[in-house]
């Protein structure tokens, strides 16, 4: 199942985060593929928008994770990779969260933990244009992403 958008800004990219964010009902894994500055970071100030979340999103870069809790006891995980060789702790830390039915867990840069990614995985893929439009493509692999990606498509 997959699903293509093209979004013109960033603020249009939130909008679409928010579309998917609300849709999120816990236990999903999000995968955002991109360049740097491609928008990951952005989308996921969306999703985190659209789940009831509050607190202002930051990126993970130095962190690796961060956690923020949405009012209706659901809450994100956000988990950013970049250049890192070897997840260490943070791998248990991963696999806990995207067990945690209450949890939505999204990463940035996932490669270096791609063999504990579940099959039932959203990929969002997000491609820069020379415009600086971005084309998004939605694909699932498994149940809870696909319904994700109908809804959204529709
Ligand atoms: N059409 C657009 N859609 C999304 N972002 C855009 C667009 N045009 C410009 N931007 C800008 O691109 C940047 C995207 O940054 P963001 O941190 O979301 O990227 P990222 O994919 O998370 O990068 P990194 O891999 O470094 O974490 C923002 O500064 C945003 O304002
Ligand atoms: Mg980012």
């Amino acid at each position: 199942m997959t699903h293509e958008v093209v979004v013109q800004t960033a603020d249009e990219l939130i909008a679409l985060g928010e579309r998917i964010g609300t849709r999120l009902t816990g236990g999903e894994t999000i995968e955002l593929i991109g360049d740097i500055g491609a928008g990951k970071t952005t989308l996921t100030k969306g999703l985190a928008h659209g789940m009831g979340i509050v607190e202002e999103v930051q990126s993970p870069t130095f962190t690796l994770s961060r956690v923020y809790d949405a009012p209706n006891g659901c809450r994100l995980a956000h988990y950013d990779f970049y250049r890192l060789n070897d997840a260490g702790i943070m791998r248990a830390e991963l696999t806990e969260a995207m067990q945690d039915v209450r949890m939505v867990t999204v990463i940035e840069w996932a490669t270096v933990v791609d063999d504990v990614l579940p099959n039932d995985v959203l990929q969002i893929t997000i491609h820069v244009q020379v415009d600086d439009t971005r084309r998004l493509e939605l694909s699932a692999g498994g149940d809870s992403g696909k319904r994700i990606v109908q809804e959204v498509a529709k």
